[in-house]
């Protein structure tokens, strides 16, 4: 049966881990795997804007051997052009693979439900599995560990929150989100999130304290404040969030090592200063390129089988 990539809630902690060994080989030995899906193309259907998800999926696949096809609204208008099952159906039919960037979550479910191939959800309102797994991963390769790290989760209680409380959970990270009232994430996610957690014993704190939130942090993260679809709340959201900036001032409470990491694309001065993203501390590049690392061990996995 073919296996998709919809929500990091639905690795096993077996998974992620095999995910991320195969990534540390990817990273270090580009050439061995260099006709691994060599034949194979991977179709990118994107609703919405992106820089690192497009680039890392297409020149991933690339350096695999393989080719992908990026189709805009333009070109793939979901429900309105034609029925998402139909594009499944007929898509499913020229490539291995498709990574779907979408609105709702439910897009990525129907998809999953209609296609042959595996789909691979590239962000949705729900999740961005592929970032969460890709931050861990980094995470990782700087610290060496999960278990006994504490990740303090600044800002808005949104998909890529979403994907980091599944990803702690399962690992045994701890992961506290320090939210405004209101912008928390959402009762079931953390409620499934508590019960991974049991599993692996890791510690889950949600609270609108955000220098309670980076006092014992090992790394602290932060989102932009509205997210993509959000749009017309910028000017409030701004407003709402202004104590749950990323600055010295916060940074001043948390350790002096402190790892500092965000998914990017950061609104400088919004959700994050020049300071912080600037500084030593900052590891969000080598987050971003991580992306590309972890997203080739998935593509393996789901697109071989194996
Ligand atoms: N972090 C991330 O997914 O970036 P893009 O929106 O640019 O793909
Ligand atoms: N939460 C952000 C993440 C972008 C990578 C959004 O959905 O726009």
């Amino acid at each position: 049966m073919k296996k998709d990539l919809l929500s990091i809630k639905d690795l096993t902690s077996g998974e992620i881990d095999s995910i991320f060994k195969l990534s540390a080989s990817l990273k270090k030995n580009k050439k061995k795997f260099s006709k691994v899906l060599s034949g194979r193309s991977l179709a990118l259907i994107f609703q919405k804007p992106s820089n690192r998800t497009r680039v890392s999926f297409e020149v991933g696949m690339y350096q695999l051997g393989g080719n992908s096809l990026y189709l805009s609204p333009a070109e793939i208008n979901i429900g309105v052009r034609e029925s998402i099952k139909d594009v499944a159906k007929t898509i499913s039919r020229y490539v291995d693979g498709i990574v779907l960037r979408t609105f709702e979550h439910k897009n990525c479910l129907d998809m999953a439900q209609a296609a042959d191939v595996p789909i691979i959800n590239g962000l949705s309102d729900f999740s961005h599995p592929c970032q969460g797994l890709a931050d861990l991963f980094t995470i990782k390769e700087k610290l060496r560990n999960l278990k006994n790290i504490t990740l303090a989760y600044v800002g808005d209680g949104n998909n890529v929150c979403n994907s980091l409380l599944f990803a702690a959970a399962k690992t045994g990270m701890n992961i506290t989100v320090a939210t405004p009232k209101g912008y928390a994430p959402g009762q079931e996610v953390v409620k499934q999130a508590q019960a991974f957690a049991k599993e692996t014993g890791s510690r889950i704190i949600i609270t609108e304290d955000p220098f309670r939130a980076v006092k014992d942090a090992h790394v602290v993260y932060t989102d932009v404040w509205a997210s993509m679809g959000q749009e017309e709340e910028i000017a409030l959201r701004k407003i709402i969030f202004k104590d749950f900036q990323i600055n010295a001032k916060l940074l001043a409470n948390a350790a002096p090592q402190v790892l500092v990491m965000h998914c990017l694309p950061a609104h400088r001065g919004e959700e994050i200063t020049d300071e912080v993203m600037d500084s030593g501390n900052s590891i969000v590049f080598d987050q971003a390129e991580n992306r590309m690392h972890v997203q080739k061990a998935i593509l393996i996995k789901l697109l071989k089988g194996v």
